[in-house]
């Protein structure tokens, strides 16, 4: 994201948020690169290490971010270690002007595995946010997509709701994740689906998306 931002929506305060000690001093070589390179001296950016739970709520609670500031947040989670409750304080943070953008990676082909081996089930109500984890978790996979995007539509209040399917590498047929980008801007789906088709390759196959699309838009929330 340091790189390559289109000038429509350029961003200049970072905040890179890391729980992990150990790769803490990567990610401040990546920030001293950056802004040794970058021409742009308002470029700021901060390597935090922490919980994201905990370091995103103090963080915003100190209101950093003005409401006119275009603000995007890549919520780039393995499986399920960002609360919704985290998710819930990005949305409704802004006051006035465009929300918060948020890109979130929701796990898919290794989900149903990793919550059979997942014995904290506190865990996974913090990630889900309420007590009925449990049926969405049992819901098919284009199900699963479609409620959670209808969520982010309805209780958190974005219009645009889009999820973007990363397939698998070797054989191109399952979906891992889908990455969810969640707007009230009216030109951010256009830049994003842009971007999609320009960063991912191989690009799924037209039949392939369509037939998933088909089965997100079928598919009605059970929850
Ligand atoms: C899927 S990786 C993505 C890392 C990075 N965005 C990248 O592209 O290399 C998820 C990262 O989140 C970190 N992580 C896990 N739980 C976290 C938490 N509660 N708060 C902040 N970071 C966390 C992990 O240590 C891991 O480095």
């Amino acid at each position: 994201m340091l790189e390559g931002q289109p000038r429509t929506f350029y961003l200049r305060h970072y905040y890179l948020i890391e729980l992990d000690q150990s790769k803490i001093a990567l990610l401040d070589a990546l920030r001293d690169k950056h802004q040794q390179s970058s021409s742009d001296r308002r470029v700021q950016i901060q390597v935090l290490q922490g919980d994201c739970n905990i370091i995103i709520p103090e963080l915003l609670a100190r209101r950093p971010i003005s409401d006119h500031e275009a603000t995007f947040c890549l919520l780039d989670q393995r499986t399920f270690e960002c609360h919704w409750s985290t998710v819930e304080t990005l949305a409704r943070y802004k006051k006035s002007g465009h929300k918060i953008e948020l890109f979130y990676f929701l796990p898919n082909s290794w989900l149903p595995r990793a919550v059979s081996r997942t014995k904290n089930v506190e865990r996974l109500r913090r990630w889900w946010g309420r007590d009925d984890f449990d049926a969405f978790l049992h819901l098919s996979q284009a199900k699963r997509c479609s409620t959670f995007c209808e969520r982010l539509k309805t209780e958190l209040g974005y219009t645009h709701v889009l999820p973007f399917p990363i397939l698998e590498r070797a054989h191109g047929r399952r979906i891992m994740y889908y990455m969810i980008h969640a707007t009230d801007h009216p030109a951010a789906p256009t830049l994003m689906t842009y971007a999609y088709n320009t960063a991912v390759h191989p690009l799924p196959s037209e039949e392939q998306f369509l037939l998933a699309l088909e089965r997100i838009n079928d598919a009605k929330p059970d929850l």
